[in-house]
């Protein structure tokens, strides 16, 4: 199978996002930081999955635009906003490099959960970087490849593999290509939170409440970020200069 095909069928199973739902809401309370009391024009969540992030954060948006391949996640997405009442949102199911925006410059870009399964990174990057207004933000995370918890998430997967269990593999993707990326696109760096979102092996243990209690714990917020060295995981807020 195509990797985009392998990608879309994977996620069209959106129970995943159930399993993993303490690290959505780090990652919506780490997006409302990272945006402050500031009101913004035009916003696109892209890649949405069920579009939780941006929709909890859309009264500070006067446009939202929600972009997703995936079917059943884009259902979960209006079915989130009309529960939430967001009336200021659009939905695209399609890829993202086919996608046609009415508005070809976006205040800020949200594209959490993409660096791992995109086939071509820095298509991606070059693409994101060139729909931002100057003066615009992206909030962009991605697991360091490089980071030694990512190579032990990779030995726990990679044992999986071997015993049957899964058989989808991650992007390596090491922090300084992303990094490197937006320095050459002219972008500044303004904040970045860090911390883990794997249990390896030891989710099933805990609870979501208990992962998101012992996730704050260790690893603070984007204002406060503690051992940050530690986590391999990094939500970005960049500017474009
Ligand atoms: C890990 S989820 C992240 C969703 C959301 N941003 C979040 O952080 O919860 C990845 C999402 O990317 C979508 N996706 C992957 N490749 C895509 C593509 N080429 N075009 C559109 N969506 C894509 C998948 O359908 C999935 O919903």
């Amino acid at each position: 199978m195509e990797r985009k095909s392998e990608v879309k069928t994977f996620f069209e199973q959106t129970d995943i996002y159930f399993n993993f739902d303490y690290n959505i809401k780090i990652r919506t309370e780490t997006v409302a930081e990272f945006l402050g009391e500031t009101q913004y024009n035009n916003v696109l969540d892209m890649p949405c999955g069920n579009g939780l992030i941006s929709l909890k954060n859309s009264q500070r948006f006067n446009q939202l635009t929600l972009v997703d391949f995936s079917e059943n996640m884009i259902k979960l997405a209006k079915n989130i906003a009309e529960k939430e009442k967001v009336k200021n949102v659009s939905f695209t199911c399609g890829d993202i490099f086919e996608t046609n925006f009415e508005n070809e410059a976006f205040d800020v870009i949200i594209s959490l959960g993409i660096l791992a399964h995109i086939d071509d990174v820095d298509k991606f990057l070059t693409y994101i970087q060139s729909k931002v207004k100057k003066g615009g933000r992206i909030i962009i995370q991605n697991t360091n490849s490089d980071h030694f918890y990512s190579g032990l998430i990779r030995l726990y997967l990679g044992v999986r593999k071997l015993l049957g269990k899964d058989k989808y593999k991650l992007n390596k993707v090491p922090a300084r290509v992303v990094e490197n990326s937006f320095k050459k696109a002219g972008f500044t760096c303004e904040n970045v939170f860090r911390y883990n979102q794997s249990f390896v092996g030891f989710s099933k243990l805990f609870s979501n409440e208990k992962k998101y209690s012992l996730t704050r714990k260790w690893f603070g917020n984007a204002t406060k970020n503690k051992n940050a060295s530690l986590g391999s995981d990094y939500i970005y807020l960049f500017k474009k200069d």
